[in-house]
């Protein structure tokens, strides 16, 4: 009999472990504490996210998904068949999954910080599509997006959907884009960006009745703790979320109900009543903006599909 097909797993995770938590304790003894929203994904993160997904105010993922459906032959024809599909920030996989059938890649790779749920998800997407030549890759790619070379010489197209460029700022934007071109080696990027909209509908999708984005935010600290060997008492903070009109951002944070010190190995700080650490922006751009900064990155390429209500936009951008 022949053996299962397995994925490949490449894993970084241990090289980048020191580095991540004098980041961590960096951000925590920063005047005005934050914490990059990258360490919301450990395997918990993962799911909670998985679960946003599914609420009815969080309109992105089904708002882009709609969008693939509407506009597929499209989207297949500016592609082509054969690709190698990146998905960076792959989470559950279950978007690319829904492509295969219209981009047929030759092979796909997974790139993902929350290594363990990535190996989970891949697992399933092989047993689903056995004839697949999968590939995880755990790293973080905030700094340096350095894909490996034996990811294969086809076509590499990059595949960064759900807005999640909008959690860096539009320099670090631009700078992320700008690898993202070179890492393509003439291939493409499809990127879904979130567009500004009612700041009523941007504040529920951050702030759902059922409190799951509540607990993804505040599972941040759990998360924290592992990492950093710190003692945040998650009770001691509430999740706060709102739209920046001025910064065209959302802003998510955790802010301390009483006052209360958290310790961790080498470090502690004492947050105050109110005070409140910074754990995401959620940049949301308009069509032009973001054909801009794709333009900027070296892209000189671009097409754009949004649905009918304006609130989503896929872009194909290329040399
Ligand atoms: C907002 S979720 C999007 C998941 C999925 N791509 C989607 O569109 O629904 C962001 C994903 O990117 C991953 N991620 C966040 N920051 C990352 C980083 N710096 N390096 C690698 N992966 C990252 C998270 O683990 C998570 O799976």
């Amino acid at each position: 009999m022949a053996a299962k097909r397995q994925p490949r797993l490449i894993n970084r995770k241990a090289a980048e472990a020191a580095g991540q938590r004098d980041e961590l304790a960096a951000g925590l003894l920063a005047p005005a504490a934050h914490i990059s929203p990258k360490f919301l994904y450990d395997s918990l993160g993962s799911r909670l996210f998985s679960a946003i997904t599914e609420v009815e105010e969080y309109y992105p993922t089904r708002t882009e998904a709609g969008i693939f459906i509407s506009h597929a032959d499209q989207i297949a024809a500016s592609i082509g068949p054969g690709c190698t599909l990146v998905d960076l920030g792959a989470g559950d996989c279950a978007k690319a999954r829904k492509l295969f059938p219209t981009l047929k890649p030759a092979r796909y790779v997974a790139v993902d910080i929350s290594v363990d749920f990535l190996a989970e998800s891949l697992d399933y997407l092989q047993f689903r599509h056995p004839e697949m030549d999968i590939t995880g890759l755990g790293c973080d790619f905030s700094s340096q997006l350095d894909l490996p070379d034996e990811i294969g010489e086809s076509p590499r197209v990059l595949f960064y959907p759900g807005s999640s460029i909008g959690n860096f700022t539009p320099d670090q934007a631009l700078d992320f884009l700008r690898q993202a071109r070179a890492a393509s080696q003439g291939g493409g990027l499809l990127i879904g960006i979130d567009l500004v909209k009612s700041q009523t509908i941007l504040d529920a999708a951050y702030d759902d009745a059922l409190g799951i984005t509540a607990a993804f935010n505040l599972n941040l600290l759990n998360a924290v703790n592992r990492q950093l060997g710190a003692n945040f008492e998650v009770s001691n903070f509430r999740h706060i979320a709102f739209f920046n009109a001025e910064q065209s951002r959302i802003e998510m944070h955790l802010e301390a109900r009483h006052t209360n010190t958290v310790t961790w190995q080498g470090g502690e700080r004492c947050f105050v009543a109110g005070e409140r650490i910074h754990t995401e922006n959620s940049y949301k751009y308009t069509v032009d903006r973001a054909n801009s900064l794709l333009n900027a990155a070296g892209f000189r390429f671009t097409r754009c599909w949004t649905d009918e209500k304006g609130w989503f936009a896929l872009f194909w951008a290329t040399d």
